[in-house]
C-alpha cells in the first residue's frame, strides 16, 4: 500500500500559498484575511477553527474568529454575517457548522454572499459547482481532488464509488470527479444508507471515496484488490494508551482495508489537513478576484 500522505501534501500547497502571498505583500498589498464564526463551545469546532488560524498564520494570510455564545439567537448571528459581508478587509469566511438547535442552518448559509463563501456552501456556489462555472468548491470534496492530483492517482474512466451523500462531502465530491475535466471523468456511483446490497457495489470501486460518518464501517470485504481509497472520517475514540485518552479512527477499518489496497489515505494525516488547504486557496481565490490579480 502507498500512502495518500495529506500533511506532505498540504505542505507542498501551503509552500506556493505563501510563496504568492509574499508576492502580493511586498508590492504593498494587505495579506489576504480568512475569518471564521464559532458558536457555541463544540469541541471539533473549536479544533477545527484553531487549525485554520494556525494555518492562515503559516502562509501569512490574516485571520480573525468572531466567537459567540451556544445561546445567540438566529437574527444576531444574521446581523454578523451582514457585517461581514460587507467589510472590505474580509476577503472571505466560514459559519462553523453545526450550529446550535435555535438556528436554522440553511437560513444562515443562504445569507452569506457567495462572493466571501469560501466554505463553497451557498446555493449560488453549488449551483455554479454543478454547472462547471467558476465557483468556490467546498474545501473536503476540493481537497479530495488535490490528494489525488498530488500523487498522479488516474481517474478517467474509473469506476469510482463514493459512500454517503452529505451536502458537504459525498454529494459535491461525486459531481466533482463525474465533471469532463482533467482529474477526474470517472463513472461514480452515489452509495447512501439505502443502498441494496452495499458490499457488491464498494468492491466494483476503483476508487472509493468513504464519507459515512461511522467507524471503521468498511471492512476488507467490502474493498477490491488495488483500490484507491479516500477514508474522511473522523472519530475519537477513548484509548488509555495515549497522553490525550483518546485516538482518531476513521470510517474504514484500516487495518484490514490497507493491505489491499493500492493507495490508501491514513486517518489522522489523511484528509483533514487538506480540506483546511482548500480553504486557504479558496480564500486567495476571493482574494484575487477583489483586488483583480
Ligand atoms: N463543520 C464540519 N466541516 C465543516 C466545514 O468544512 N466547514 C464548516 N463551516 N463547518 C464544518
Amino acid at each position: 500500500m502507498n500512502l495518500l500522505d495529506g500533511k506532505q501534501t498540504s505542505i507542498a500547497i501551503k509552500e506556493r500559498i505563501a510563496n504568492e502571498v509574499r508576492g502580493y505583500t511586498a508590492k504593498g498589498l494587505r495579506p489576504p484575511h480568512l475569518a471564521a464564526i464559532l458558536v457555541g463551545d463544540d469541541g471539533a469546532s473549536q479544533t477545527y477553527v484553531a487549525n485554520k488560524e494556525k494555518s492562515s498564520h503559516e502562509v501569512g494570510f490574516t485571520s480573525s474568529v468572531y466567537r459567540y455564545s451556544a445561546n445567540t439567537s438566529e437574527e444576531e448571528l444574521l446581523k454578523a454575517i451582514s457585517f461581514l459581508n460587507e467589510d472590505d478587509d474580509i476577503d472571505g469566511f466560514i459559519v462553523q457548522l453545526p450550529l446550535p438547535k435555535q438556528i436554522n442552518e440553511q437560513r444562515v448559509i443562504n445569507s452569506i454572499s457567495p462572493e466571501k463563501d469560501v466554505d463553497g456552501f451557498t446555493p449560488i456556489n453549488i449551483g455554479r459547482m454543478v454547472l462547471g462555472e467558476d465557483a468556490f468548491i467546498p474545501a473536503t470534496p476540493m481537497g479530495i481532488c488535490s490528494l489525488l492530483e498530488h500523487y498522479n492517482i488516474e481517474t478517467e474512466g474509473k469506476h469510482c464509488v463514493v459512500l454517503g451523500r452529505s451536502n458537504i462531502v459525498g454529494t459535491p465530491v461525486a459531481n466533482l470527479l463525474s465533471r469532463n475535466r482533467k482529474g477526474a471523468n470517472c463513472t461514480v456511483t452515489l452509495c447512501h444508507s439505502r443502498t441494496k446490497n452495499l458490499a457488491e457495489i464498494t468492491r466494483q470501486a476503483d476508487i472509493l471515496v468513504v464519507a459515512i460518518g461511522k467507524p471503521e464501517f468498511v471492512t476488507a470485504e467490502m474493498v477490491k484488490e488495488g483500490a484507491v481509497l479516500v477514508d474522511v472520517g473522523i472519530h475519537r475514540v477513548p484509548d488509555e494508551t495515549k497522553k490525550s485518552g483518546y485516538r482518531i479512527i476513521g470510517d474504514v477499518k484500516h487495518s484490514e482495508v490497507d493491505a489491499k489496497c493500492e493507495w490508501a489515505t491514513p486517518v489522522p494525516g489523511g484528509v483533514g489537513p487538506l480540506t483546511i488547504v482548500s480553504l486557504l486557496q479558496n480564500t486567495l481565490k476571493s482574494y484575487r478576484r477583489r483586488f483583480g490579480l
